[in-house]
């Protein structure tokens, strides 16, 4: 190695001593191995030598780059370990920060309300069934005294199955299946979903109904009042309620419920047309027919029944004005509740 190599070398290792940071090595680096660094000039200027001197003086200088090659590979894998680590020590966890919580489930707003109403039943003696939602057009209808091509059809827009069969429409099936089971006196409530072909902020095409029936000796329209004025007493608290004459074919007289406008506290708004009241449920006494159908004893027996819509009573308790918020699955609508 001649002397200006050597003083090459010597002048990398003082700078290399002073190099404090991975930033000084890759200075470094460049400056003696970068495209234009000096180690790099001397192999360039081989070419000038005769292939005696090149020989000798090529090897020399390829002495020097490899050993500034292994002392700045070295010195950086040094240097970038003491960083890190300073700047593990300096960079503490800070325990007072929120955490990311893994997010919790809880029940769907319809399934609380549904709940609640089961709830609210069952405290008044009540017991709870369930039945099929694809049904036979015999229970969804013709046993509720609504023959085949009666108007009454067009009430429910239905969907229609093959053989006589349609997806229910309403939870009332539920009613003369139990009625072919059970004796009187009875009281019950059936829950599920019903299926109708209409869909806008208030009607969804599938939507869950609680179906009830009371039968016995001398039930009269005064007890389906008490009752339902006492459901309406603890799902809405103090609100004003009525009830209004309407027709159902499978009550007789019948009946709707209302209770005042939630949103506008009876002044009349756009959401109850005005009117200051919402409707709740409709209602009845069973027509003879119905009990005619089931084989129960119409000189014996009388009962009252009633349907409400599920989401419908969400809506009311909740302030919900548009029934699809319930079904499109956003989180944060549903966090809310
Ligand atoms: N099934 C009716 C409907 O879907 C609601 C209903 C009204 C049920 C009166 C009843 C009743 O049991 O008595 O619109």
């Amino acid at each position: 190695m001649s002397e200006s190599h050597e003083k090459l070398l010597n002048q990398f290792q003082s700078e290399m001593e002073s190099a404090k940071t991975t930033a000084d090595v890759e200075a470094l680096r460049v400056k003696y191995l970068g495209k234009k660094g000096e180690v790099t000039e001397l192999l360039k200027g081989l070419g000038k030598l005769s292939i005696e001197e090149r020989k000798a003086t090529g090897a020399a200088i390829n002495q020097i780059k490899t050993k500034i090659q292994s002392s700045i590979e070295e010195t950086m894998k040094k240097l970038a370990l003491q960083e890190l680590d300073a700047k593990l020590k300096a960079e503490k966890p800070d325990h007072s920060m929120p955490g990311t919580y893994p997010t919790i489930g809880s029940l769907h707003p319809v399934t609380q309300v549904a709940n609640e109403v089961i709830n609210i039943f069952q405290a008044m003696g009540f017991f709870l069934t369930e039945g099929p939602e694809i049904e036979e057009e015999y229970y969804n209808f013709e046993a509720l005294n609504v023959p085949k091509h009666h108007p009454a059809r067009d009430m429910q827009d239905t969907f229609y199955l093959e053989s006589d069969q349609v997806l229910r429409t309403q939870t009332s099936p539920m009613q003369v299946r139990t009625m072919e089971k059970i004796e009187p006196p009875l009281k019950m409530i059936a829950l599920g979903k019903v299926y109708r072909c209409d869909y806008d902020i208030t009607h969804s095409p599938m939507f869950h109904q609680m179906e009830g029936l009371v039968v016995g000796e001398n039930i009269s329209m005064s007890d389906l009042k008490g009752t339902l004025i006492a459901f309406v007493k603890e799902m809405f608290g103090k609100r004003a309620y009525r009830f209004r004459t309407s027709y159902f074919p499978f009550t007789e007289p019948s009946a709707e419920m209302d209770i005042q406008c939630i949103f506008c506290e009876g002044k009349g708004c756009k959401v109850c047309k005005g009117t200051g009241w919402m409707e709740i449920l409709g209602c009845g006494m069973v027509n003879p027919k119905v009990f005619e159908a089931v084989k129960y004893d119409t000189e014996k027996y009388t009962g009252f029944a009633f349907g409400m819509g599920i989401e419908r009573i969400a809506m009311l308790r909740y302030g919900i004005n548009d029934i699809r918020l319930l079904f499109n699955s956003d989180t944060r609508f549903l966090k809310q509740f």
